[in-house]
């Protein structure tokens, strides 16, 4: 057995591990952002703002496309579009960003958190079907990670009870479940285009819908009332009365980097996918360490990032996650963690409304987020396999000395 690097040992990356910066630039589009700046048309409603939000959409299985800001106004715009309001409840994941569990909060409802699963740590069908109330307008599942919610599960208790429901995809770009894009499923789907996505414009988001008039809602929402299309000082239509339009918009330079990436997304994704399925096989080889199941009925699925968990009861005694990371991040696998640390109710923009929503069940997840999940960055999957070889091989060193 060789000696730990943490323990003065020689390391599996004898030579640092060199991440590019994330995300990849390309020169040709470098080209295309100057020409939008010749252009003088940087935003509302541009061409290639529309013809993005459509492409993207279509690409999903959706019909219609809003390209916004963040993933953050797109969850509040998916459930100011539904009508969910003061005196409703939205049911969130336990675990996920803060964003899914403010949502409910920015339109006056109550989130009321629910448990996921123990292998793909998304939302639990059954846990989500035992906190509906009468009060329950929406359901928010999160595609996590690197794995899906039980899509089809979930819409169909959703139906049952009268339940809208907005899927959150910040990670799951270009996913597919049976074949049909995710964010198709519900009534809307909400995308994130923040920096650290698999698609990204520095920030950006987009709502995709197969429903018109949702459609028409969330882009008067976003677009201070205009209706499509409408240029400045051309709002002829007022919006519903319960719409209090924002300016959410994005601009013209975030779709063409995001068209680009679009463009490439089929291309990423087999790559990515090829060298996570090598980390799930050689991974689950290891005594004690598991990965992140996909998505049950994932065709395609996509990684935010790579999630592995230990099991704290194949460890030597005295042993936790936080050793084994400790050891594997000394053996040069840089960029693997712990994640938020907390489940969501906990994280800190909750702190300012602790009475404001509601935990139903969270133990699955608390368990996974305090004592088991590791989190490899995406370079890992969307880089050369050799990297992940020894990156296992970080973890096979390191359960060796510290498993049971
Ligand atoms: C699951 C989830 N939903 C929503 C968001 C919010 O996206 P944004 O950062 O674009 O506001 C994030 C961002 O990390 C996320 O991880």
């Amino acid at each position: 057995m060789s000696k730990l690097a943490i323990d003065g040992g020689s390391k599996v990356f004898a030579e640092p591990v060199k991440f590019d910066v994330w995300p990849p630039v390309y020169p040709e589009v470098a080209g295309k952002l100057v020409e939008v700046y010749m252009s003088h048309k940087w935003s509302f409603y541009g061409a290639n703002e529309l013809k993005f939000a459509e492409d993207f959409a279509k690409y999903h299985g959706a019909k219609y496309g809003t390209f916004m800001v963040n993933g953050t106004v797109t969850l509040e715009a998916s459930l100011k579009a539904l009508g969910v309001g003061p005196g409703d409840e939205v049911i969130v994941p336990s675990w996920t960003w803060m964003a899914t569990g403010m949502a409910p909060l920015y339109v006056g409802a109550t989130p009321v958190f629910v448990d996921g699963e123990a292998d793909t740590f998304c939302m639990d069908p059954a846990a989500f079907e035992a906190a509906i109330t009468p009060r329950t307008k929406a359901v928010i599942p999160v595609h996590l990670f690197g794995s899906m919610a039980d899509i089809e599960k979930i819409v169909a208790i959703a139906k049952k009870h009268d339940i809208k429901v907005v899927e959150d995809c910040a990670h799951a770009h270009g996913g597919m479940w049976n074949g049909k894009g995710l964010g198709s499923f519900g009534d809307i789907g909400s995308f994130s285009f923040q920096q650290s996505k698999i698609m990204t414009g520095g920030e950006g988001g987009e709502c995709i819908t197969d429903n018109e008039d949702l459609f028409d809602r969330i882009g008067r929402f976003s677009h201070i009332g205009y209706q499509l299309g409408a240029r400045r000082g051309q709002a002829a239509v007022l919006p519903p009365m319960d719409l209090d339009c924002r300016n959410y918009r994005a601009t013209e330079f975030q779709a063409v980097i995001l068209a680009d990436q679009l463009a490439r997304l089929d291309a990423d994704s087999d790559r990515r996918a090829a060298n996570a399925d090598y980390l799930h096989t050689e991974l689950n080889k290891i005594p004690g360490i598991a990965t992140q199941k996909p998505g049950r009925c994932a065709t395609r699925q996509q990684y935010y990032v790579f999630g592995i968990t230990v099991d704290p009861a194949m460890l030597k005694a005295g042993k936790t996650r936080d050793d084994v990371l400790a050891a594997v991040n000394a053996e040069g696998a840089i960029e693997v963690f712990a994640g938020w640390g907390q489940p969501t109710f906990k994280q800190r923009l909750f702190q300012v409304s602790p009475d404001r929503y509601r935990v139903e069940s969270s133990k699955v997840v608390e368990d996974i987020i305090y004592n088991k999940i590791m989190l490899a960055d995406i370079r890992w999957v969307d880089g050369e396999r050799s990297m992940c070889e020894k990156l296992v091989e970080c973890f096979r060193k390191v359960m060796q000395e510290y498993g049971k």
